[in-house]
């Protein structure tokens, strides 16, 4: 690990992602024509504005979503104005890891390729009802618990992605140059803990 003298090893180095973006660029789509990106949470908000991107550009999609009834219709419609028919539906729970593996296996085997290019673990909600911050009520004898939807949905469900994707990125076939980042920094333990937030980005680096 490199870096000048007097402020040690490189931040971007250190974590090993990808190093900050120059917003002021111009930004080219295009390199997503043909790859397979899977989405999580994406029927709707964020991940349904990437799938129609990149569908837009010729990329074949994959969402996962509990919302069915919305992600089958989002689906449908983006084939038909993308006349591609390598956009796909299924459904996944991402607090629950069966059913994100359940994801992994038939997105691959939906892949044109029989592989995935990128994955963007997406899906998220914000807080209903009673907040964290304020309990109530727990001097009762039955105290109620804390609802944690929140936290499982948008810290264990994108690790579960996260750690999923760091497994079958550099599966894929047409992988050449697996991510740099698909392997932890050996001096941050935990890093991946650490780094874990809501619209994480993995790609295989393939290009
Ligand atoms: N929209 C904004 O302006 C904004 C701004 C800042 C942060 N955020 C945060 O970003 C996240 C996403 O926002 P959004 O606007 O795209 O929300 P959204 O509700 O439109 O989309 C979230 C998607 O995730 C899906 N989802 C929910 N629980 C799921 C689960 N268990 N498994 C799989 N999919 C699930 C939903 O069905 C939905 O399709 C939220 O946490 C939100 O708080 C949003």
């Amino acid at each position: 690990m490199s870096g000048d003298s007097n402020s040690g090893p490189s931040l971007v180095q250190a974590i090993r992602q990808s190093p900050p973006i120059d917003t002021s660029e111009p930004y080219d789509p295009a390199w997503v024509a043909g790859r397979t990106i899977l989405i999580t949470g994406g029927a709707s908000g964020f991940g349904e504005g990437f799938f129609r991107k990149w569908a837009a550009h010729g990329a074949n999609i994959i969402i996962g979503d509990i919302n069915d009834k919305r992600g089958e219709a989002l689906v449908e419609e983006v084939r038909e104005s993308t006349d591609n028919k390598n956009h796909h539906y299924i459904h996944c729970n991402v607090t629950d890891w069966q059913s994100q593996v359940d994801f992994f296996h038939k997105a691959i085997r939906l892949s044109a390729h029989g592989g995935i290019d990128a994955v963007v673990a997406n899906a998220g909600v914000i807080e209903k009802g009673a907040r964290f911050e304020e309990p109530k009520g727990l001097d009762a004898d039955a105290p109620p618990k804390p609802n944690l939807l929140c936290y499982d949905i948008n810290l264990t469900g994108v690790l579960y992605t996260a750690h999923l994707a760091l497994f079958y990125l550099p599966r894929n076939p047409r992988s050449q140059n697996p991510s740099v980042s698909n392997t932890p920094a050996a001096d941050i333990p935990g890093e991946s803990f650490l780094s874990a937030s809501n619209l994480l980005y993995l790609s295989n680096g393939y290009s």
